[in-house]
């Protein structure tokens, strides 16, 4: 049974393929991205954030989008998103036919220069085009609001900057908007405080949370944003990731131990956790090291025994 003041239901969005892996300094082979994403269609997400249509001289990781995007085995009905921070990233991310185009703005000045070199304002610029081009095709489109509790480079970010960013998300027409931790400092009592501010501008059912998981703090932030009412998370399987412009911060909360919290509350995503488990063994042995996710490595363990 679900406790009363908790969703019955959340999508879990995966963000390991792209979040997860844009980070890596050796370069990916391309076969390895398709496989993780086959198996996490598989798996059965609904949502899988495959690919990232940004400078290659900025993200070299993300190079091979086109040709990954062309070769991954697509489920109907799954929604497989990519990054473009400009109209040259939506024609690419158009060409590769990826469903949901997803613009990333930020709640910090700073960080909007280093992550996609132009100020906030100068970003809704851009975004807005994309958007207009995105809407035009009859495309999903997803803004994230990046540093929305902390900037590696200004330290605090006042949640006012955060609802800031989702009313120009939301006026450029936005269907779905990512409140995102990007270095992971959020404590639950902060996150209320922002959701609280930004539910009053969106629509609750269209708002995610992305909590990477720098100081551990990620599923208290995921239970404080549910008592919040929010039913859209991200996470990368096996606790990929990190940002190439946020130097320090570890990867999304991961996957596994999303699914382990949301079983034992009792709230259904549709997804299958051992499948999971399995896709994110594959990746780190790819990788070569160990899965930081608590739940995975505890499963896939037990399994050996
Ligand atoms: P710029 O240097 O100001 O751009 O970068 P520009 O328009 O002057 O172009 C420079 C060069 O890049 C040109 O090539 C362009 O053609 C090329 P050159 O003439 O020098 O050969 N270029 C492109 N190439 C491919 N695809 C494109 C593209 N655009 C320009 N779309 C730009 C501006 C936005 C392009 C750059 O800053 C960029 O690509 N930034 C991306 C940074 C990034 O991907 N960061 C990580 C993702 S954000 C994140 O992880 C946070 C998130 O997870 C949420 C959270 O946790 O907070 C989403
Ligand atoms: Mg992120």
């Amino acid at each position: 049974m679900t406790k009363p003041n908790l969703p019955g239901k959340v999508r879990i969005v995966e963000v390991g393929p792209r979040d997860g892996l844009q980070n890596e300094q050796a370069t990916i082979p391309a076969d390895v991205k398709v496989e993780l994403i086959d198996r996490l269609t598989r798996a059965g997400f609904p949502n899988i954030e495959a690919a990232s249509f940004v400078s290659p001289k900025w993200v070299p990781q993300m190079a091979t989008s086109t040709e990954v995007m062309a070769r991954i085995q697509r489920k109907p009905g799954v929604v497989y998103s990519a990054l473009v921070p400009n109209i040259k990233g939506f024609e690419a991310a158009l060409a590769a036919r990826v469903d949901e185009v997803v613009i990333f703005g930020a709640a910090s000045e700073a960080f909007s220069q280093k992550n996609i070199n132009c100020s906030i304002a100068e970003s809704i610029e851009r975004f807005a085009e994309v958007a207009r081009a995105t809407k035009a095709h009859g495309l999903r489109l997803r803004g994230a609001v990046s540093c929305a509790f902390g900037c590696p480079y200004q330290g605090a970010v006042p949640a006012q900057a955060a609802a800031d960013v989702v009313r120009r998300l939301r006026d450029i027409g936005c269907d779905e908007i990512d409140i995102a931790d990007t270095i992971g400092v959020a404590t639950p009592n902060m996150v209320v405080d922002v959701m609280e501010q930004v539910i009053r501008d969106f629509p609750v059912s269209q708002l995610s949370g992305h909590f990477h998981d720098t100081y551990g703090q990620a599923l208290a932030n995921i239970y404080a944003s549910l008592e919040c009412g929010i039913t859209i998370y991200h996470s990368s399987v096996a606790g990929l990731g990190g940002c190439p412009y946020a130097k320090g911060a570890t990867g999304n909360v991961a996957t596994e131990d999303v699914l382990y919290l949301m079983q034992g509350l009792g709230i259904e995503t549709g997804i299958d956790l051992d499948q999971v488990v399995e896709a994110g063994q594959f990746i780190s042995a790819a990788l070569g090291r160990k899965s930081t996710s608590r739940a995975g490595n505890a499963i896939a363990a037990k399994r050996a025994a």
